[in-house]
């Protein structure tokens, strides 16, 4: 199967696009130059991508023609997403972001928990995938998503006023860690979180290719280095790790990266 994108041609093979055995869809891997696309449509000048972080290779972006996956009727019983939900112990008044947010598949589960008076930054780099939130939300008749376009190297978050960060399955794309991790820590309000939950890469038996999985110890190898501790861990998901850090207060930012 071929699937044309306007100004670029991403090949996706049927055979990647197939479950097989218990290979999941999220082993779909996009040839990487749609990583590369999605990087010059950028408007905004932004610094070098890295390839590697702290000894991990970062994963390329998963193109949002892949954006079924994240819907799929399965995802409830593989991740068990509703006890991951529970994990996060949201309240009415939060003000919570879905940082590579996808087309909304936490965003709009996460919206009626955190109403009245609380909202869901749903950001992500590609415009496609925050029009597919846009429809999703108004079909669910949900009014308290707002839609951020970010870059690779800027969420465009609010400064001091988010309550928890929430990273699913996306902080492993992110080409721009260092400047990234800088923005969620500054965009957290008082006692505000940073949750991870990133497939784990210890355990052979989460069908997820190994470049789209992270272990404990690579999470905080790189978070703790840039102004985060770990608060609390949820070891009961299926396959996934969640990991809450909240701003360590000692940190001092190095002058340069
Ligand atoms: C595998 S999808 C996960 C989507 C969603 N979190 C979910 O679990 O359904 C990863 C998403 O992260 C987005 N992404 C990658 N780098 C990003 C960045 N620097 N800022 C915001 N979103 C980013 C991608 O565009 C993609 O939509």
């Amino acid at each position: 199967m071929t699937i044309k994108v306007y100004g670029l041609l991403v090949l996706v093979s049927t055979a990647s696009l197939q479950v097989a055995g218990t290979i999941p869809l999220c082993a779909f891997e996009p040839p990487s130059d749609v990583a590369n696309a999605v990087a010059k449509k950028e408007t905004v000048e932004q610094p070098p991508p890295r390839t590697h972080y702290l000894g991990r290779k970062i994963a390329i972006t998963m193109h949002y023609t892949g954006a079924p996956w994240l819907v799929r009727e399965s995802r409830e019983r593989e991740e068990d997403c509703n006890a991951l939900l529970k994990a996060l112990k949201l309240k009415p008044g939060q003000t919570v972001c879905d940082l590579g947010c996808g087309n909304g598949f936490y965003a709009l589960r996460i919206a009626p928990l955190v109403a009245p008076g609380g909202k869901v930054l749903g950001i992500d780099i590609q415009p496609e995938m925050l029009r597919l939130l846009r429809e999703r939300a108004k079909v669910a008749k949900i009014d308290n998503i707002v839609p951020v376009l970010g870059t690779l190297s800027d969420p465009n978050l609010p400064t001091g006023k988010v309550d928890l960060v929430l990273c699913i399955d996306a902080y492993h794309e992110f080409s721009h860690p260092v400047y990234m991790l800088r923005a969620i820590r500054k965009s957290l309000a008082p006692g505000g979180r940073l949750v991870l939950a990133e497939f784990r890469e210890e355990d052979p038996n989460v069908p997820i290719k190994p470049l789209h999985k992270m272990s404990k110890k690579q999470v905080l190898k790189e978070l703790v280095p840039n102004g985060f501790r770990l608060v609390e861990q949820y070891d009961g998901l299926p396959w996934q790790h969640l990991m809450f850090f909240a701003r360590d207060e000692h940190w001092q930012e190095p002058a340069t990266d």
